[in-house]
């Protein structure tokens, strides 16, 4: 029984070398009213912190993102939001009897935007800025935002591939020019826009929009869509900040559908239009301080104070989630079966090389879940040594509660989730010890501090605190200092999953998935594919035919269908090389 029981846990997840380092500059200011737990952890605090650091932002309305500079905080709720023709009425207003003119409102608009850009994105990291203009008022702040930006520092591109041909434009274009910013036709775009910009600023369409965009704005809408469901791959996705409205975005009921652009960064003018109140991202701003009172008291605004002589405010901290409404919506390539590999381990094989090739962090990293005799379950992660025909390969201490629960029970899973590539597999089986040479290799193969960690970590239980640990660690440290060879604990080794049971998961647009999974094999020697959506799942009909060698297809079609397709399961799975992670 845990002393601590119904206090907070923490689990120090150490690279005990790193850890220790970090203890040593970091000494911790007061007792934590937390138990600690020994864990000979494979990662650094740092490592661990960075991953949670570099996590998707995008439409998750994020709560821990701070800006660089908050100055005005308020509670987005107690702000006005303005319908579609209240917008428009503002501006007629401020154009008419209150004598503003078109170019001025876009000049402090324009002006607004490049501020609360600069504000949060500095200019050393995130200088290549390319504005998207649209025709009409919402590109002219793009383009009087672009120049901005040239004057603070940036080094702005401008896409506008639909020209106003009225003086206001033309000349926002001849001062572009005169400063040497390229403007760049679609065509000269490049594919993946992330590996020449750090923002993209989408000043497409504005408050007075409707309907579906057209060519070629449809085009580019969509591509800062995909740069989104595709960031983290190779390199961090470029930052998007639309101007008052998102393209393509209803102004009044925001992302319809779900699949629109989801920008980090929205600055609204004047006052926020009612699709921000959808808005997710980390940075919601108010520009645009020419709002007089008059304004102000005709359609009761509650707006922000602007802080100094800034020429724009934040507005809140990011918009609590409401977890129901968070969805993805998985763009990926079709898992068809005739893509399905027969052999459940070539598939793994294949979509692991993916996973790799896409520069996924830890791809080898996988929930492993166990139940104890009584079938009470527990899932931890933990990191995939090595595959073969043979099974999948962990290490761990074999003290710790998994290991108490693979003694009881032997049956286990294994999960892998490759969020950038919409996939998951799963793999369940049953679990045995690997050989005690083969986790002597491993152990040696090991860096030495990840070594006298595990000697040095009891897992899974209670210690007195991180210092226990800490000087445990550092008396090994002096023990082996010579470079002595440092013996395996004998209660450290690795355990192999023997898989009997294979599922591969390819997440599809609107909910739809691709699955396939091998059931039972190798005994009834099939795979199936399964289409499903999310709201019903299907009546998944199995029929096991009999040792068939022959492919058959069955479709079931209630609403859903499920394909069930027989085939081979080949016999002789060649050997696969163990991954090489550490
Ligand atoms: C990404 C990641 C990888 C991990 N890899 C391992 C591992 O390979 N072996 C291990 O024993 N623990 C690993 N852990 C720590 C486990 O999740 C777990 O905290 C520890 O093994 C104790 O689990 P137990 O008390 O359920 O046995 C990893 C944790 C994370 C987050």
């Amino acid at each position: 029984m845990l002393p601590l029981l119904g206090r907070i846990k923490s689990m120090i997840l150490t690279h005990p070398s790193s850890f220790i380092t970090h203890l040593l500059s970091h000494p911790p200011t007061s007792t934590p009213n937390f138990s600690i737990f020994s864990s000979p952890l494979h990662r650094s605090p740092q490592g661990i912190l960075g991953s949670i650091l570099r996590c998707k932002f995008r439409g998750y309305c994020p709560s821990t993102v701070m800006a660089n500079s908050i100055k005005v905080v308020q509670n987005p709720d107690t702000i006005s939001y303005l319908n579609q023709r209240e917008a428009a009425e503002v501006d007629e207003i401020l154009m008419g009897p209150l004598g503003f003119s078109v170019d001025q409102l876009m000049e402090l608009a324009g002006l607004s935007v490049a501020t609360a850009i600069a504000e949060v994105y500095n200019v050393k990291d995130y200088n290549r800025v390319l504005t998207i203009c649209g025709p009409g008022n919402n590109g002219g702040d793009g383009l009087v935002a672009a120049r901005h930006l040239y004057h603070f520092g940036y080094k702005p591109f401008v896409c506008y591939p639909k020209r106003t041909p009225k003086p206001l434009y033309t000349g926002l274009v001849t001062q572009l020019e005169s400063l040497g910013i390229p403007f760049l036709s679609v065509d000269d775009l490049p594919i993946n826009l992330s590996e020449e910009f750090n923002i993209l600023v989408d000043a497409m369409f504005g408050f007075s929009f409707a309907g579906t965009p057209r060519p070629p704005f449809d085009d580019l809408i969509q591509r800062l869509v995909n740069l989104q469901n595709y960031d983290e791959i190779n390199q961090k996705p470029p930052v998007i900040a639309s101007i008052d409205i998102p393209s393509g975005w209803h102004v009044e009921d925001g992302d319809i559908i779900g699949d629109g652009i989801k920008p980090d960064m929205l600055v609204s003018l004047t006052a926020p239009k009612l699709c921000a109140k959808k808005f997710c991202g980390a940075h919601h701003f108010l520009g645009g301080r020419f709002v007089p009172p008059s304004i102000v008291d005709k359609f009761k605004l509650h707006l922000p104070p602007y802080p100094g002589t800034s020429m724009c405010v934040r507005i809140g901290k990011a918009r609590q989630v409401d977890i129901s409404s968070m969805r993805e919506n998985y763009i990926s390539p079709e898992f068809k079966e005739e893509n399905v590999e027969p052999d459940p381990f070539v598939q793994f094989q294949k979509w692991f090389d993916d996973a790799m090739a896409a520069g996924l962090k830890e791809p080898n990293a996988m929930a492993l879940c166990t139940a104890d005799k009584d079938g009470k379950p527990s899932s931890r992660m933990v990191l995939l040594k090595g595959f073969d025909k043979n099974g999948f390969v962990w290490y761990t201490n074999y003290g710790s509660r998994k290991a108490r629960d693979l003694s009881e029970n032997a049956n286990a899973s294994l999960l892998f989730f490759w969020d950038a590539l919409n996939r998951q597999v799963r793999i369940e089986g049953s679990v045995q010890k690997v050989p005690e040479e083969e986790s002597e290799n491993y152990f040696h193969s090991r860096p030495r501090g990840s070594q006298i960690g595990a000697i040095a970590s009891k897992q899974s239980s209670v210690i007195p605190g991180r210092d226990f640990l800490h000087q445990e660690y550092k008396d090994l440290e002096a023990k082996f200092s010579a470079g002595a060879p440092i013996p395996k604990p004998k209660n450290w080794g690795g355990y192999r999953l023997k898989p009997d049971f294979f599922e591969f998961w390819q997440g599809q647009t609107s909910r739809l998935h691709d699955r396939q999974s091998s059931l039972d094999f190798p005994d009834h020697r099939y795979f199936a594919i399964r289409q499903s959506n999310s709201i019903a799942i299907l009546c998944f009909l199995l029929i096991q035919l009999p040792f068939s060698t022959s492919k058959s297809i069955l479709i079931s079609s209630v609403r859903d269908f499920v394909v069930v397709v027989y085939s081979q399961f080949q016999k002789s799975r060649s050997d696969f090389p163990e991954v090489s992670s550490n």
